[in-house]
Order: structure tokens, then C-alpha cells, then sequence
């Protein structure tokens, strides 16, 4: 069924028949990952890679919006990124800013919230600004979350969480015995934001490259071998319908689940 579903949807039948409605992930998290090798295969420069990527973004953000998704969180930049060519960070930061100037408008628009997760003070200054004042209008937003990771790193993030809560400790704000899982999150840099349903990969790499670990424990992956430049709203639809295939047992039996079994 999912080979002719398709096949259809390259004569150009839409997918869209093929999702559930009533089903769709909560909140998508995307590794945009492939423009590098995108912009390879072109003969063109890295940064024409994350120029067309920036298109991507844009496609990608109005499905979700336009199918009712409630968060995306898109991996923008890592903390190991810095260690690039400082031309191509550069290029990056840049790139970044002007997508903010010119999607704001659009964004409150379309209802959109945005948030930003990771080490934003490493930001140049420009960019913290116009991230500042990006927040801040479309702070009233409320019909999807648009989460961008920023200098963004798991590791960094777990730890900058242990940080808050012993000094929280140590100020008697809170007690070790009360700590629970659901509290833990709340020091995360994603408290409130309710963790991925669905974790997609472009470009074909098998791994999480230091991205959301605390969130993604029960999170279901896509890897796709599309580049990042190359994904659409096709792309998307075909990922959330491979998540609508599974069945998410969270460690219960599938008896269980289907109440044939207590
Ligand atoms: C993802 O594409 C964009 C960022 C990491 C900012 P890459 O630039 O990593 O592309 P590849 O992996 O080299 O193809
Ligand atoms: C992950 O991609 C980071 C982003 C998409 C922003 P990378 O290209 O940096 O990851 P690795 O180096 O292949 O693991
Ligand atoms: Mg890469």
C-alpha cells in the first residue's frame, strides 16, 4: 500500500489523502542536514547549499502550519558548527538574520510563535538583536511553535539544566528528594514545549549529532536520504505517514495497547 501510495503522489496525487488528521505528531523535530553535499553535486559553493536551504525552511514551516502542527523545532546551527570556516559561519549568521527580518511579518501572520532553544548569548550581537525583537512580536502567537536551535548542543543543554537546579538547591528553592523526571524538564532550555513525536534526519546519516538526547528518548526516527535543500512538503507528508504506520508501544506490550490484555 505505501509503494503505490508513492507512486501516486509522483504522478502527482496527493499524499495528503494517505494522513490521518486525527493523528499527527504534536511536534516534529528536523535535522536539516545535506546542504553541504547539495551544493557539491551542483558544483556550486557550501553557502549557495544553505541558501536553498533557507527555502526549505520556509516550505517546510507553512505545511506544518497549514496542517495543524502544534511544534516544530528545526536544528539551525550546533555548538560544533562554530568550528567551521568562519566564512561559511558567517555566511550561516547571516543567513539566519535576514530570515527573521524577512519572515517576522509573516509569522505573526500566520499565528506563528517563535522560540529559540541553545546558547544564544554565543550569537553575534546583530543577530541576538533581531532574534530579541523576532521573540518578542510574535510573543502572542499562538497557533504553532516555531522552535529554532540555536548554537544549540544536548550535552550543553543537560548540563546547563544540572546547573539550575543545584543552584536552586543551594538557595532552597527546591528539595533533591522532589526531583522527578517532569520537574528535570522544566530546566531544560525546552521547558513547556512538550518533547518530538517525530525526529526526522535528511541526508541520510544515521545519527543525533548532539541533538535534543534528553527529549528524543521515546521520540519515533525518520532518516531520509533527501538533502536538506531537497525536502518539501511531499517530503514531509511521506514522513508523517511512515510515523502514522508504527505503533508507539512505550515499552508496553502490543496486547496491551490494543486493550486485549491487561
Ligand atoms: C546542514 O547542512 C546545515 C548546517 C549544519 C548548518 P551541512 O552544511 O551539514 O551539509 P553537509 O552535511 O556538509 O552536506
Ligand atoms: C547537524 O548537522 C547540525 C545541524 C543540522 C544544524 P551536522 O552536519 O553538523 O552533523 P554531523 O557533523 O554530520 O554529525
Ligand atoms: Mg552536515
Amino acid at each position: 500500500i505505501q509503494r503505490l501510495t508513492l507512486l501516486w503522489s509522483q504522478k502527482g496525487v496527493c499524499i495528503m489523502e494517505e494522513i490521518d488528521k486525527e493523528k499527527l505528531p504534536h511536534h516534529i523535530a528536523i535535522i536539516m542536514d545535506g546542504n553541504g553535499r547539495w551544493a557539491k553535486k551542483k558544483f556550486l559553493n557550501r553557502i549557495s547549499g544553505h541558501i536553498k536551504g533557507v527555502k526549505a525552511v520556509r516550505e517546510v514551516v507553512t505545511a506544518c502550519r497549514e496542517l495543524g502542527i502544534k511544534v516544530l523545532t528545526l536544528y539551525a546551527f550546533s555548538i560544533e558548527n562554530w568550528r567551521r570556516p568562519a566564512e561559511e559561519v558567517n555566511a550561516l549568521m547571516g543567513l539566519l538574520k535576514e530570515y527573521l527580518q524577512k519572515e517576522c511579518a509573516e509569522m505573526v501572520q500566520n499565528n506563528i510563535r517563535l522560540n529559540a532553544i541553545g546558547r544564544v548569548e554565543d550569537l553575534p550581537l546583530d543577530v541576538q538583536t533581531t532574534l530579541r525583537e523576532t521573540l518578542e512580536k510574535t510573543k502572542p502567537c499562538d497557533g504553532m511553535i516555531l522552535n529554532l536551535a540555536l548554537s544549540y548542543g544536548g550535552r550543553s543543554e543537560i548540563l546547563h539544566a544540572v546547573q539550575g537546579i543545584l543552584s536552586d538547591l543551594q538557595k532552597g528553592k527546591s528539595k533533591l528528594e522532589e526531583m522527578t523526571v517532569q520537574r528535570f524538564h522544566e530546566y531544560l532550555w525546552t521547558h513547556g514545549i512538550p518533547d518530538p513525536d517525530l525526529l526526522i534526519r535528511t541526508s541520510g546519516e544515521f545519527r543525533v549529532s548532539n541533538f535534543l538526547l534528553w527529549q528524543i528518548a521515546y521520540t519515533e526516527l525518520y532518516v531520509t536520504d533527501t538533502l536538506w535543500p531537497d525536502f518539501d512538503r511531499k517530503e514531509l507528508l511521506k514522513a508523517i505517514a511512515d510515523y502514522q504506520s508504527r505503533e508507539r508501544r512505550f515499552g508496553l506490550t502490543s496486547e496491551q495497547l490494543n486493550g486485549r490484555e491487561e
